[in-house]
C-alpha cells in the first residue's frame, strides 16, 4: 500500500464513507452480485491462490469470503477514498490521531528494532531511545529474577510472579502467557489477578508462598479501582504471611515491599505514593493505549517468566506485521484486506458478530483478548470530529478454541438465520506432537479445522442429503446452505514471533475498520459512566438510606435486596 499524501492533519474531519463513489458502487454491487461460493470455486480453479496472501509468516486464505475480485476492488477504492493509507502513515509518524485525548498513537514504536531509521522523535521525545532504555531495564530485572540473583526478603528465589492488572494491563499478558507457556522457565510461573471480586485475589494466592512470590502491579493510570484494591489486598496477604511464617518485623516491612513488589505504569508518581520504590518501576507513555500495551512494560511479567529472548522474538513478530501493513501493496495487504472484508460483512451483508476460532488450545484466551482490542476500540457511534457515525460500526467479537466450539455453538454458525463471519487460525506444527496409537492427534485436530471451513463455505444441498439416504421431513433439517464466510489463517508454528504477528494483524484490522467508519479507535469514553456511578453508589450499597432513596426504583430495590440478603 502506498500513500501519495503526506500524513494528514490530525484534525481533518473523517470522510463519510457513505458519500464516497465506492460506497455507492458497493451498494449496487451488493444488489447485483451473483453466484455462490460453490459456483465461484467451480468457475475459477485458481480462486484459492488468487485470494490467498502471505504476511510475514502468516498465510491468509480469504477465498471463502463472500467476495469477488470486483468486491475487493471496490473495497480498496473505499479505503482510498476514506484516506486509510494517509491515516496509517500519520499514525506511524506520531501524529495526534487520538483526537479526544490529543495524543499520538505509537504502539508500533514499541517494537521498532534498535537503530531503526529514520529516527522517531515525537513531541520532543526520542521515542526509540526511551523504548529501548526501558526494555533494557526490564530485561536486567527479568534476568536477575530468573537467575535467582533477585530474591525475596528472606533470601528465597522467586517461584511465582503475580501480575495484578485489568483490561489491557491483564488480558494481553494472560493471553500471551497462556499461548507461550512452553517457553516458561522451569520453576517459575505467572499468575494473574484482575477482578475486584475478592475471590480472584483469594484463590490466586491461596496456595502461594509469600517468601517466593513477586508481585507486579500493572496499571497505565495507576488509579484503576480494581488494580489498586487488589494490590492492597495482596500486599496485606504478603506481609501477613511473612510475619507469620518468617517472623517479619514492622521495621522490615518496607524492605519486604521493595523485594516483592514492582510496578508498571505511565504514572510513576502514583507508584511512589503506593509505596513501591520508583527504582522498581517500569514506565511507558501516554501514546500507548491500554489495549495496545502488551508489548510495552506491561509485558514485564512475560519478559520475566518467558524470558527476554522470547519477549524480543514476540516484538520482532509485531514489527514484521507492522512493516507488512506499512509497505505491502494494497491488493496484497492482509490487515487492509481483512479490515475491508469486515466492513463488507458488517455494512453490506449485515453481519453483527464475528467469531474467532483458534485451532490451538494454547490460544484459548485469544478471543477474549481480541474482544477488548476490537470492541473497546470500535464500539462507538461518535466519529473523531464529534459527529454521529453514518453507518453501523463495531462488531461483536467472540470465540473459543476449536474443536470445543464445534460441540457448543457452531450449530448457529452452520445453520442459524444470520451470517457469522469467522476467522479460523491453525498451525502446521503441533506444540505437543502426541500419538493415539498410530494416529497423529494433531492431524485429527487439523482435519477438523479444514472440515469446518469447507462445510461452512460449501454446505450440503438437498440432492446430497437425499443421496445419503435421508428423505421426508428430515431433509431440510440436514441441509446446509453454505455461503457462510470464513477466513483461514495458517502459520508454520505458534512461535513468539508468529504470536506477535497475529496480535499486530488484528491491531491493524481494527485500525482499518475504525478509519473507514471515521472512529477514533484509541479512546474509550464508554467505560467511564459505569466507573463514575460505581463510586457514587458506594454510600447506598453501604446502607445509607437517603442515598438508597435517591436512586431510581430498580436500583434502589436491587440494593435493598442485597442489604437484606447478605449474611456474611
Ligand atoms: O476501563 C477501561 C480501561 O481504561 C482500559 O482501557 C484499560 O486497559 C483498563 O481500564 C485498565 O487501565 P489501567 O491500565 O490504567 O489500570
Amino acid at each position: 500500500m502506498t500513500s501519495a499524501q503526506t500524513p494528514q492533519n490530525e484534525q481533518d474531519a473523517p470522510v463519510d464513507p457513505t458519500t464516497t463513489n465506492a460506497w455507492e458502487k458497493l451498494l449496487a454491487h451488493d444488489e447485483s452480485i451473483e453466484g455462490s461460493l460453490r459456483e465461484w470455486f467451480d468457475a475459477d480453479p485458481r480462486r484459492a491462490q488468487r485470494f490467498s496472501h502471505d504476511a510475514a509468516d502468516l498465510h491468509v486464505d480469504l477465498s471463502k469470503n463472500l467476495v469477488t475480485a470486483e468486491t475487493l476492488d471496490l473495497l480498496l477504492q473505499l479505503a482510498e477514498e476514506t484516506g486509510v493509507a494517509a491515516r496509517r502513515d500519520a499514525m506511524f509518524a506520531g501524529a495526534h490521531i487520538n483526537t479526544t485525548e490529543d495524543r499520538a498513537v505509537l504502539h508500533t514504536a514499541l517494537r521498532r528494532p534498535e537503530g531503526a531509521s529514520p529516527e522517531l522523535v515525537v513531541d520532543g521525545q526520542d521515542i526509540d531511545h526511551d523504548v529501548h532504555e526501558t526494555l533494557g531495564r526490564i530485561y536486567d530485572f527479568a534476568r536477575s529474577v530468573r537467575s535467582g540473583e533477585w530474591t525475596g526478603v528472606t533470601g528465597k528465589k522467586i517461584e511465582t510472579v503475580v501480575n495484578i492488572g485489568i483490561g489491557g494491563s491483564d488480558l494481553g499478558p494472560v493471553m500471551v502467557y497462556e499461548a507461550l507457556k512452553p517457553y516458561a522457565q522451569e520453576g517459575l510461573e505467572a499468575r494473574f489477578i484482575s477482578n475486584i471480586d475478592p475471590t480472584d485475589a483469594y484463590e490466586t494466592t491461596a496456595d502461594l508462598d509469600p517468601e517466593t512470590t513477586l508481585v507486579i502491579v500493572a496499571s497505565k493510570t495507576f488509579t484503576t479501582l480494581e488494580t489498586i484494591t487488589n494490590a492492597r489486598l495482596v500486599r496485606e496477604w504478603l506481609l501477613a504471611g511473612l510475619r507469620e511464617n518468617a517472623g517479619l518485623t514492622a521495621e522490615q516491612e518496607k524492605e519486604a515491599v521493595a523485594k516483592h513488589f514492582v510496578a508498571v505504569s505511565t504514572a510513576l508518581d502514583k507508584v511512589a505514593d503506593f509505596g513501591i520504590d520508583p527504582d522498581n518501576a517500569f514506565g511507558f507513555w501516554n501514546w500507548v493505549g491500554g489495549r495496545y500495551s502488551v508489548d510495552s512494560a506491561i509485558g514485564t511479567v512475560l519478559a520475566t517468566v518467558l524470558g527476554p529472548e522470547t519477549f524480543e522474538e514476540l516484538l520482532a513478530g509485531f514489527h514484521a506485521m507492522d512493516e507488512h501493513f506499512r509497505t505491502a501493496p494494497a491488493e496484497k495487504n492482509v490487515p487492509l484486506l481483512m479490515g475491508l472484508i469486515n466492513i463488507w460483512n458488517v455494512n453490506f451483508l449485515e453481519a453483527e458478530t464475528h467469531a474467532v476460532l483458534p485451532y490451538s488450545q494454547y490460544l484459548h484466551r485469544f478471543p477474549a483478548y481480541l474482544q477488548q482490542l476490537t470492541m473497546e476500540s470500535n464500539g462507538k457511534d461518535v466519529r473523531w470530529d464529534g459527529s454521529t457515525a453514518t453507518t453501523d460500526t463495531g462488531e461483536v467479537f467472540w470465540g473459543e478454541p476449536g474443536t470445543n466450539g464445534q460441540h457448543a455453538f457452531y450449530q448457529l454458525i452452520h445453520q442459524g438465520s444470520r451470517i457469522i463471519p469467522a476467522d479460523f487460525i491453525a498451525f502446521a506444527d503441533p506444540v505437543r506432537p502426541l500419538k493415539d496409537g498410530e494416529q497423529d492427534v494433531h492431524e485429527l485436530f487439523l482435519a477438523n479445522f479444514f472440515a469446518q471451513t469447507k462445510a461452512l463455505a460449501f454446505g450440503k444441498n438437498e440432492e446430497e442429503v437425499r443421496a445419503e439416504g435421508t428423505d421426508g421431513d428430515l431433509v431440510p433439517a440436514r441441509m446446509f446452505s453454505g455461503d457462510r464466510p470464513s477466513t483461514s489463517i495458517m502459520a508454520p508454528a505458534l512461535t513468539p514471533s508468529v504470536l506477535g504477528q497475529l496480535i499486530a494483524l488484528y491491531e491493524h484490522i481494527t485500525f482499518v475498520e475504525g478509519t473507514v467508519w471515521g472512529i477514533n479507535s484509541f479512546d474509550q469514553w464508554g467505560v467511564e459512566l459505569g466507573k463514575q456511578l460505581a463510586k457514587e453508589l458506594a454510600p447506598a450499597v453501604a446502607g445509607d438510606e437517603s442515598a438508597i432513596d435517591a436512586q431510581d426504583s430498580s436500583t434502589a430495590e436491587l440494593i435493598r435486596y442485597y442489604r437484606s440478603h447478605r449474611t456474611v
